[in-house]
C-alpha cells in the first residue's frame, strides 16, 4: 500500500514545476467538489487490438483526487476472447469483481504455483502484489471487469510488451537464451509488436 496520508486529502496538482514521491497538493481553496468525483469509467473502451481488449485507468493522473489516498480503480473490457495479456503491477495488489460475462482469472506465484478460476457476474478474485497476472474472456460475448489496486498509481509491466517491445530491444542474444529459441522465433514475436 501506498504511505498513509498526513491530511485528509491532496489534490494532485498534475502541472506542479517540481517533483516528490508522489504529486503536491493544489491549494485547499482552489479543491472543488469535482475533484472527488470521476466518470472516466462509465464508457466502454475500444477492444480493437491484437489482444481483444482495453484498460481505462482511474488512477491520480487521470483522476487527481485518489492523489496519496493509496487507491485506484480501472475499468476492464474485453470482446470475445479477449486477453488482459499477462503482466504485474509494481506497487500494489490488486482485486477485481466481474460485472458482466465469463473470465479466467489466474495469476503465478513465486514459488512457480498457478492459481486460477473461472468467473462470472459479481464474483471476486485477488492478485497478490507484484504478480504476473492475467484475464482471458472465455464466454460467447463481451465481457466487463472493474478492478482495484491499494496505490494511487500501481504501475503496470505487461510481459510481452516489457520482454519483446521495450525501447531500445532486450538484446536477440538475451531472449534466445533465456527462451531456448533461436533468433527467428524472437525476431517473429518481436515483429508483432513493432508499430
Ligand atoms: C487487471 O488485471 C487490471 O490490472 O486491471
Ligand atoms: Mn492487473
Amino acid at each position: 500500500a501506498d504511505p498513509d496520508p498526513l491530511q485528509d486529502f491532496c489534490v494532485a496538482d498534475l502541472k506542479a514545476p517540481l517533483s516528490v514521491n508522489g504529486f503536491p497538493c493544489k491549494p485547499e481553496a482552489e479543491v472543488t467538489s469535482g475533484d472527488f468525483f470521476f466518470d472516466g469509467l462509465s464508457k466502454e473502451g475500444n477492444t480493437t487490438n491484437i489482444f481483444g481488449w482495453s484498460v481505462t485507468a482511474a488512477n491520480v493522473l487521470a483522476f487527481p483526487g485518489l492523489n496519496s489516498l493509496g487507491i485506484s480503480m480501472n475499468r476492464v473490457d474485453f470482446a470475445p476472447g479477449g486477453l488482459n495479456p499477462p503482466h504485474s503491477h509494481p506497487r500494489a495488489t490488486e482485486t477485481g469483481v466481474v460485472i458482466e460475462g465469463k473470465l479466467l482469472v489466474g495469476f503465478v506465484t513465486t514459488s512457480n504455483v498457478f492459481h486460477s478460476k473461472v468467473l462470472t457476474a459479481g464474483q471476486m478474485f485477488a492478485v497478490p502484489k507484484g504478480l504476473v497476472h492475467f484475464q482471458q474472456n472465455v464466454g460467447e460475448g463481451k465481457a466487463l471487469l472493474f478492478t482495484a489496486f491499494n496505490s494511487h498509481l500501481p504501475g503496470s509491466a505487461a510481459v510481452p510488451r516489457t520482454l519483446f517491445a521495450s525501447r531500445p530491444s532486450i538484446p536477440d542474444d538475451v531472449l534466445t537464451k533465456a527462451f531456448q529459441v533461436g533468433n527467428d522465433v524472437i525476431d517473429n514475436i518481436k515483429s508483432k509488436f513493432s508499430s
